[in-house]
């Protein structure tokens, strides 16, 4: 939830969708259902007025009607829609409707015209009922019934209407809502997105037109990073400018060393001395690569393409190992685009294809593999000595040479590791079964775009 801004709009569209809808949902069913009983009420009691109205005792002394009451629904059998007039010491005259069953008349004791829930013939009745003296001063009961359960009916056919209706709505809102969120969203997707190209090195700065609020963000973001850039390429420079004013004096004190170390006396210091301006140099010679690799870096397109990235430098190798074999298999990554700088990979690659050219005795195998996650395995396995696997993690050190007699400077698998550690790519060395396996993992290749 706090890690997604639009799931947190989701759900509060959602909320005040669901409470709106349930909000209008029951203000109106109980304002329909009050007029409506109110209305129904009414006409109850013109009808009970009516009936008062037409009801006369006959000269027979039975009680008639003068004309059926004007609503057909007391005509229709069992319609839950009834009437009754009693008298004392007369017959009751009932409605047609009232096939069986009668009224309770104790409703119609006052000449107010009272009402209340009672049984009908046909299930609980809004009962309306008064009293009126007759021509020889008997009480004539008027009573008249409609089943409770028509109100019920008209009620639920509304609500249910109602339901209908309004959850179409709610459906409405929520796609309406849901697309408004996405439409706003989308400067930030597409924030996103530019991050993306530029973390691969596709660009490099963050592209694209945004809106007000973002602008300024995107704005200082792409400032931080040239000032970033410019903060690097600097520092890179000043190490190499260090490293090559470095380089004379250094030359002299070997040259000055080489001379003290002939002569008795001194030989012992001047070794010493030897030994220390070599590890300087190496290490100057180190400084100098690195800055060499990263000064002269083209601002690198369309991230590494596999295998097409290796055919140069095999090529390069075949010339200057040409007593060894090289292979390439490159299985299932054909067209794989990994998102790195393709410069520094490669001169990853020289060096380890460089090192196993240097000690292979014949064969030297580049394998790329890949999965179907996107993550790829890149190996370089020669058929050499190895390195004794206690002295393995010693090869990344600078200067580090086991083989005194083979020429090197130590500094290969020191920057190979340093510029894999840059990229986000693991390198490791062991000893496979016949020589060195030099391994590069990545984690997250990207499908090609096609
Ligand atoms: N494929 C290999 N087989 C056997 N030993 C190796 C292999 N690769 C590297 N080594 C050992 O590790 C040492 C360090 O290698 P690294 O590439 O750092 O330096 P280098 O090859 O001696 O010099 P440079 O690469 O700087 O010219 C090597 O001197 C060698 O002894
Ligand atoms: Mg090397």
């Amino acid at each position: 939830m706090a890690g997604s801004l639009r799931l947190r709009f989701l759900l509060a569209v959602t909320l005040w969708v669901i409470l709106g809808i349930a909000a209008i949902w029951f203000s109106a069913v109980s304002i329909f259902s009050r007029h409506v009983e109110q209305s129904y009420h009414e006409e109850l009691e013109v009808h009970v007025r009516e009936l008062g109205r037409l009801t006369e005792i006959a000269p027979d002394g039975m009680i008639v009607l003068t004309r059926p009451l004007s609503d057909p629904r007391y005509d229709v059998p069992l319609s839950g829609f009834y009437w009754q007039v009693t008298a004392d010491g007369r017959a009751p005259l009932r409605s047609p409707s009232m096939t069986r069953g009668s009224l309770e008349e104790d409703i119609a004791h006052s000449p107010e015209i009272l009402h209340r829930l009672e049984n009908g013939p046909t299930g609980p009745a809004i009962t309306y009922g008064f009293t009126r003296k007759g021509a020889a001063g008997e009480d004539i009961h008027f009573v008249i019934a409609t089943d409770q359960r028509e109100l019920d009916r008209l009620i639920g056919s509304f609500t249910r209407d109602l339901t209908a209706w309004l959850a179409a709505l709610a459906a409405l809102l929520l796609a309406t809502g849901f697309t408004i969120i996405s439409f706003g969203l989308r400067p930030l997707d597409r924030l996103s997105l530019a991050f993306a190209r530029l973390r691969h090195g596709e660009t490099d700065k963050l592209e694209g037109d945004y809106p007000a609020e973002i602008a300024p963000l995107a704005a200082d973001l792409n400032a931080y990073i040239h000032q970033n850039e410019a903060m690097v390429a600097r520092a890179r420079v000043q190490a190499g400018n260090l490293a090559h004013s470095l380089r004379t004096p250094l030359a002299i004190i070997t040259d000055e060393a080489e001379r003290l170390a002939k002569h008795g006396e001194s030989r012992a210091a001047g070794m010493v001395l030897l030994d220390q301006a070599s590890a300087m140099e190496q290490q100057i010679e180190y400084q100098l690569a690195q800055a060499r690799a990263s000064a002269g870096k083209p601002p690198s397109g369309r991230g590494v393409v596999l295998p097409d990235i290796a055919m140069p430098i095999l090529r390069a190798m075949e010339r200057l190992h040409p007593d060894k074999g090289f292979t390439l298999d490159a299985n299932g990554c054909k067209g794989v685009v990994l998102p790195l700088d393709p410069v520094d990979f490669a001169e990853v690659l020289s060096i380890l294809l460089d090192n196993a050219g240097k000690w292979s005795r014949s064969r030297v195998a580049l394998s790329f593999t890949c999965d179907k996650t996107g993550a790829c395995t890149i190996r370089i396995a020669d058929d050499g000595p190895g390195i004794p696997a206690d002295r393995i993690d010693q090869a990344f050190v600078v200067g580090t040479r086991f083989d005194r007699e083979a020429a090197g400077s130590g500094l290969g698998l020191a920057i190979a590791q340093e510029l894999c550690a840059a990229m986000g790519i693991t390198l490791t060395l062991r000893n496979g079964t016949q020589g060195l396996v030099a391994e590069l993992r990545h984690t997250a290749a990207r499908p090609v775009e096609t």
